[in-house]
């Protein structure tokens, strides 16, 4: 039963955790100060931003720092702005949870164009990913976490002529697709890292079923009986197990997945996933994607 006491000594390390302000990725980011980590809470909403750190030092005796800036994943060049203003003050970057996520708002689009899941669960998280390459390129085994979902076993391709809500919108469906790119993501991630033979790892993470602000969309009335159909839900704390491990346990490696080891992954303590479609692990798939994304916002991932 692997857990936060498990976490080594993170003194020194930097780590970003994008949507930290609350959920998995707050017990995220205050897992990794608690083990001396200097934190950046990534966040939309600087106000909210202000808050989670005012929390996690009053339930926390952290040796680590925390810090906070203006993340909207939303906003391809307002994520640029982050990263620009991160690389000026800092010369490494030891760890990037990619956490943030949205699931089955109403039919919207990023400011960029792309439907909302897609654009912010994935397309934000790749140029952020892309726009902090150089630091990656500078750390020694620098860890990119990213979060993705059960639900991205529930779709079996990519509609590229959908991304811009072109047509018809299905919020499930479309909450999937942004999952299955994320996996996709940090396998493609993991082997140009190789290509590269940088030290780096990427590696995906699920939280299994979690109670958290990301069922705001979902009405009340429904929302207790599709718990109801889980065995069990768990809170924040369990829920971020899976990427807390994924971003510091010696034993994990590039390339895999982990989750919670219960029953169907619902719930449980970090183990290596068994979520495997032919989808998830389709190398055309994920380099079409990931030369997509790269047109689509005029952005290279310089490796070498
Ligand atoms: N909870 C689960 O059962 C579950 C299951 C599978 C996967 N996941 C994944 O786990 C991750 C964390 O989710 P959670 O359950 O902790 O959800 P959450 O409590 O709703 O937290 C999501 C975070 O993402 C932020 N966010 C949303 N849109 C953003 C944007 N445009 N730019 C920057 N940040 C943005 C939110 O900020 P605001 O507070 O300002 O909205 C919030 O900080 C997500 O990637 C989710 O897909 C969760």
């Amino acid at each position: 039963m692997w857990t936060k006491n498990n976490i080594p000594d993170l003194s020194g390390k930097i780590a970003i955790v994008t949507g930290s302000n609350t959920g998995i990725g707050f017990e995220t980011a205050k897992a990794l100060f608690a083990a001396g980590a200097q934190v950046t809470i990534a966040a939309r909403d600087v106000q909210k931003a202000k808050k989670a750190i005012q929390k996690i030092q009053s339930d926390t005796a952290g040796t680590g720092t925390l810090d906070y800036g203006k993340l909207d994943l939303a906003n391809i060049g307002q994520v640029r702005e982050f990263a620009d203003l991160f690389m000026q003050k800092h010369t490494k970057l030891d760890i990037l949870v990619n956490n943030a996520g949205v699931m089955v708002p109403p039919a919207a689009k990023t400011d960029d164009g792309f439907e909302l899941q897609f654009g912010v669960n994935f397309m934000g998280h790749f140029a952020l990913t892309g726009y902090l390459l150089p630091l990656l390129k500078q750390t020694a085994n620098a860890r990119v976490v990213t979060l993705s979902s059960g639900a991205a076993t529930l779709v079996d391709s990519i509609d590229f002529d959908n991304l811009r809500l072109e047509k018809s919108y299905d919020e499930w469906r479309a909450y999937a697709v942004s999952k299955l790119a994320d996996i996709l993501f940090s396998y493609e991630l993991h082997r140009r890292f190789r290509n590269a033979r940088m030290s780096a790892i990427a590696v995906a993470a699920h939280p299994g079923v979690t109670r958290t602000d990301l069922q705001r969309n979902i009405p009340d009335e429904n929302l207790e009986g599709m718990f109801a159909a889980f065995d069990q839900v768990m809170d924040p704390w369990q829920g971020a197990l899976p990427s807390l491990f994924a971003a510091t346990d010696a034993s994990v490696e590039g390339g895999k997945f982990y989750g919670p080891d219960g029953p169907k992954e619902y719930a449980g303590y970090p183990a290596l996933s068994n979520h495997h479609t032919a989808a998830m692990n389709d190398e055309a798939l994920a380099k079409r994607l990931w030369d997509y994304a790269e047109n689509a916002i005029q952005l290279t991932y310089k490796f070498k």
